[in-house]
Formats: structure tokens, sequence, C-alpha cells
């Protein structure tokens, strides 16, 4: 029987071949073009409204809560944080089919049949750009259940590559049985991804023993040093330069059991059995192990078993809920802060840039607090979070009434529902709203606006815009500087200004003019609005 290529052209094939190399052939299809479109893509900049009243502690802000949708709101923030990111923390709706996912207004609930399409297009237009954030060391972790568990995999590797999975670590969620079905969920998942997985191992944090962990450090000697437990000096394999003989203290001589050899070369025996760090038992004959102190244990590896007694359970995160706010229903899906804890100590160090963009109550940046808090570290957060409302609840706020009400209590302490006076943790927030500008209008942005992306963009603190000839913030080293309407006369006092810091970027709406009368070689003259529209992304013409 004739083939149905036989008829086909040479152009005809050769279109129909390369169709087929486009064509995913390994991962995750969903029907993008099929569904109604998520009205939340657009192509218009982004800008950010700084809003004082609902900001908390003085300014300059560190962190920042910013109000709005998501996909705005990391298309923002890839202007100004793009590979800044250590560690991306999210916990995005599972899409359970009971109200948990609102695509374009509208819950999309169990009888809507394209719901898993909607959910992998949400979820790949964000983490598409999530990507654009992360340090090349960092890493992105995804809470997840059964509902999705396996698309999203696939969708992680279609988005950062199959080579930059990690882990998938349990989470057991649950500390009761579960009846309900044939075999009881108790536990959800946590994805890791880096861009860079090795980079990514060589900086990971430890996490701290567990009290059973601890007890194994005894000191039944005395020993100067404090408490210490030994760990085997075996490996198995075999290393001919890992195969001598030992010679105990008590003289009875040991070669490695079968099938193993000693886990350190023959120097490094030696270096360890003269610093006193070789155990041999208490007759001096046993096999040697080598002597672990308490105090040079900075943590445990961490591992993908992560049970409800080290960090939390979801009863546990509805209680501290409940304790903030005096009831639980102020939000119904919160994380425990312990898991929280958690995650950021494997992702990020005491100085690092955390984000969660879908961070619905702010346990994430109530974590990093209290990491803070206890570390003396200086860890900062940006968490997105919706308002929640719809069609039904247009006046509902989440970001405000729960997410940035939670954290300033935090900060400031609050009273407890037994009314109790809890301490402030400290820190700082800025709220701020995301507001889409169409592309054509650039033009008139606001100078608050053009004054809150550029001191982001360079990495600094938020201070508020005020009516000036000139805004700055900075140090000796580098600033920012913001001309929003130069006049001549104002030539003088900025002169002067840009004697304060070794480099300075000078931003307003008539460089060469600015140029002419601040020459001096600390200074970069970049041009309002053009700069925000090239970082931002936008063609010439003013499409995204
Ligand atoms: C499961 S909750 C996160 C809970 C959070 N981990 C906590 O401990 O409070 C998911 C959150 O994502 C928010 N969300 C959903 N779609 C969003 C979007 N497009 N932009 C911003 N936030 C969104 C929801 O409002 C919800 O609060």
């Amino acid at each position: 029987m004739a083939s149905r290529y036989e008829d086909l052209t040479k152009e005809e094939l050769i279109r129909l071949l390369e169709a087929r190399e486009r064509r995913t052939r390994f991962g995750l299809v969903w029907e993008a073009n099929e569904i109604e479109r998520d009205k939340a893509l657009n192509g218009d900049f982004v800008a950010l409204d700084l809003d004082p009243t609902l900001s908390c502690g003085n300014a300059p802000w560190r962190n920042l809560i910013i109000e709005g949708d998501n996909f705005d709101a990391l298309r923002a923030l890839k202007m100004t944080f793009a590979g800044q990111v250590k560690c991306i923390y999210i916990d995005p709706p599972y899409n359970t089919g009971n109200r948990d996912f609102i695509y374009n207004d509208r819950f999309v609930d169990k009888e809507d049949s394209w719901r898993h399409s909607k959910w992998c297009e949400f979820m790949f237009q964000r983490l598409m750009l999530a990507r654009e954030l992360l340090t090349q060391d960092g890493a992105i972790v995804v809470s997840i259940d059964d509902n999705e568990v396996f698309s999203l995999g696939l969708l992680m590797n279609r988005v950062f590559g199959e080579g930059a999975f990690v882990a998938n670590c349990i989470w057991q969620k649950r500390y009761s049985r579960e009846n309900r079905e044939a075999i009881g969920d108790a536990h959800d998942y946590l994805l890791f991804y880096s861009p860079h997985p090795d980079l990514f191992k060589v900086r990971r944090g430890m996490i701290p023993m567990t009290e059973k962990q601890e007890k194994i450090y005894k000191n039944p000697n005395n020993d100067p040093r404090g408490r210490w437990r030994t760990v085997s000096l075996t490996a198995q394999g075999y290393r001919p330069n890992q195969m001598y003989e030992i010679v105990g203290p008590g003289g009875k001589r040991h070669l490695p059991p079968e099938g193993s050899c000693w886990k350190v070369i023959e120097s490094e025996y030696k270096r360890l059995l003269e610093a006193g760090l070789l155990y041999f038992g208490k007759d001096g004959n046993a096999v040697p192990s080598r002597l672990r102190y308490f105090d040079e244990v900075e943590g445990v590896v961490p591992w993908t078993w992560w049970p409800h007694e080290e960090v939390g359970h979801t009863d546990e995160a509805r209680k501290e809920i409940q304790e903030i706010f005096g009831t639980q229903t102020a939000f119904t899906t919160p994380k425990p802060v312990r898991l929280m804890e958690r995650v950021l100590q494997i992702c990020c160090g005491p100085n690092d840039l955390i984000l969660d963009f879908f961070g619905g109550s702010g346990t994430t940046a109530h974590a990093a607090l209290k990491l803070n808090a206890a570390d003396g570290g200086r860890r900062r957060f940006i968490l997105v979070s919706s308002t929640e409302a719809t069609v039904d609840e247009p006046e509902k706020n989440l970001c405000r009434d729960v997410c940035a009400e939670r954290l300033r209590r935090i900060i400031k302490g609050y009273k407890n529902r037994d009314d109790e006076s809890i301490s402030g943790l400290g820190g700082d927030f800025a709220y701020l709203r995301t507001r889409r500008i169409p592309a054509s209008q650039l033009l008139e942005i606001d100078h608050s606006q053009v004054w809150t992306v550029l001191q982001l963009a360079h990495g600094e603190t938020l201070i508020p815009y005020e009516d000036a000839s000139f805004l700055w913030n900075g140090n000796e080293e580098e600033a920012v500087c913001y001309v929003p309407r130069f006049r001549r006369e104002d030539a003088p006092a900025l002169r002067e200004a840009v004697k304060r810091s070794a480099a300075v970027a000078m931003y307003s709406w008539q460089p060469q003019f600015v140029r002419q009368q601040i020459r001096d070689s600390r200074v970069s003259h970049l041009a309002i609005p053009e700069t925000l529209a090239r970082r931002f992304g936008l063609q010439q013409g003013g499409r995204a």
C-alpha cells in the first residue's frame, strides 16, 4: 500500500519534518491555546505604588509586601531583582476542585473540564518569570499535594530543566489518622529545584539536630572538649590507599572489615590519631572510630523525610493564625512557621533575599523574621499576595487585612487570645500595590513610581517620594539619584550632593541638559522613561 507521504513534494515533507521537530516529544502537554485566556496576562508596564500608611516601621524599609496579581508583580520584580533571589518558596493553590483556585475571577471547580490545563498555564507563566529572579546557586521550593504533583514535576522540568531537580521532600502534615479514603492522606510534597544543583549543594544549610540526635552526644570520661559521640571509620568499597593496618593502643591489629576500606588515607589517619580524635574503646582494643564533638557539629544534612514533630502540621499552623487573630477563619490554609523555618534554614543564609509570590497569610516572612531575631541575621523578604477579591466578594483584601496585618503584629508585638502580651520580633516592610501602565502611556508615569523602581533596581532600601528638586538614596560607595524636573538653579545643590558618593546613577527626563550642568566622572546620566522601558523589556512601539 502506498504511503501518504509519497504524494508530498520535497517542500511539503520538509515543512512536515520541521513541524515535528517543534513538537514536545516527552514531557507535559496542556491545552494552552484552547482554554479561556488568563486575563492576568498582559503586556503593560507594571509600576509599584508605595502606601506608607500600610507600611510597617520607619523608612528606609528593607522588606516588601506587594498586593496584586503575581504575574504583574513578578514582571516588576524582574526589572529590579533579576538574578538576585536565593530562595523562592511558593505554596500555590493545589487545584483541589474545592474552590481553592481562582482563574479569571472565578473559582475553578471539579466540573471544569479544563481545570488541569488552566492550572498548568497559570503556573507555567509565573514559573517562567520566577526563573529569571533566582541566583545561579539559588533554589525554588514548591509545596503541592496529590492533585497536581505529577503535572508540577513535569512542569518544573520544562521550566528549569530536568537537571535542575534537587529533591522531592515529604512533609507529614497530619498527626492523626485520616480514614475517609482507601488509604489516608497524611503528607504534602515540597519540590526543590535549583538552576545549578551542584552550586546549591555547596552552600545549602544544615538543619538543627533533634533532641533525640543531641542525646547521642555524652561525656562519660569528662573529656574537657565536652560531649562527644563516635562515627565509623570504615566505608564500603575498596581503595588501595585506604587499606592499611592500624594497631590500637592495646596492641590489637585492625584491617578494614571484608568489603570495606578505611574512610581516610593513612596520613589523615595519623593526623587524627595525633589530634586525639580516634577512639579504640575503653580497653584500647576496639575497632577504631572517629570522635565527633557536639560543639563542632553545625547541624545535620537535610533529608527528604520531614516528620510533623520537627516541622509542625496543619493543625499547628491553624493555631498560629488563631493565636495572632483570635480566630482560625482569618486564613484557612496556612503552613506552619516551623515548616517555613526548615525551608529557609536549607535554602538561604542570614543575609539572603527570599521571595514568596503566593504569600497568603505571610508565613514565609514570619519565619524569616523569627530566624533573624534568633540569630541576628538580616534576611530580607518580598511577599506577593492577592486580595482574593472575586465577583461575589469584591471588597475582600487578604493581602492588606491578613498578610500585612499578621506581619505587623509579629513585628511590633500583639495581645494573643488569652490577652497575654507577645513581644515583637522587630523588622519592617513597605506596602506596595502593582499598577499597570499601558506601554504607550509610560510618559505619564508618576514620579513616586519612578523613584520606587529606581531604588529597588539599585538594591537600595525604600524611601518614600517627596516633592523635592532631587531624591537621593545610597552610601559613600554608590547612590541613586532621581531628578524629576531639572531647573538650572538646582545645579549647585546637585553638584554638592554627588560628592557624597563614589558612583552616582543619576536619572532624569532630560539627561543631556542635566549632563551639561553636572559634569562629574562619578555620575552616570540615565534617561527616564527609556531606561525603565528597556529594563522592563518593552520593545520599541510599546509592547512587552
Ligand atoms: C495556599 S495559599 C498560600 C498560603 C501560605 N503559604 C501561608 O502559609 O499562608 C495560596 C495563596 O495564593 C494566593 N494566590 C492565588 N493566585 C494568586 C495570584 N495570581 N497572585 C497572587 N496570589 C495568588 C491565594 O490568594 C492564596 O492566598
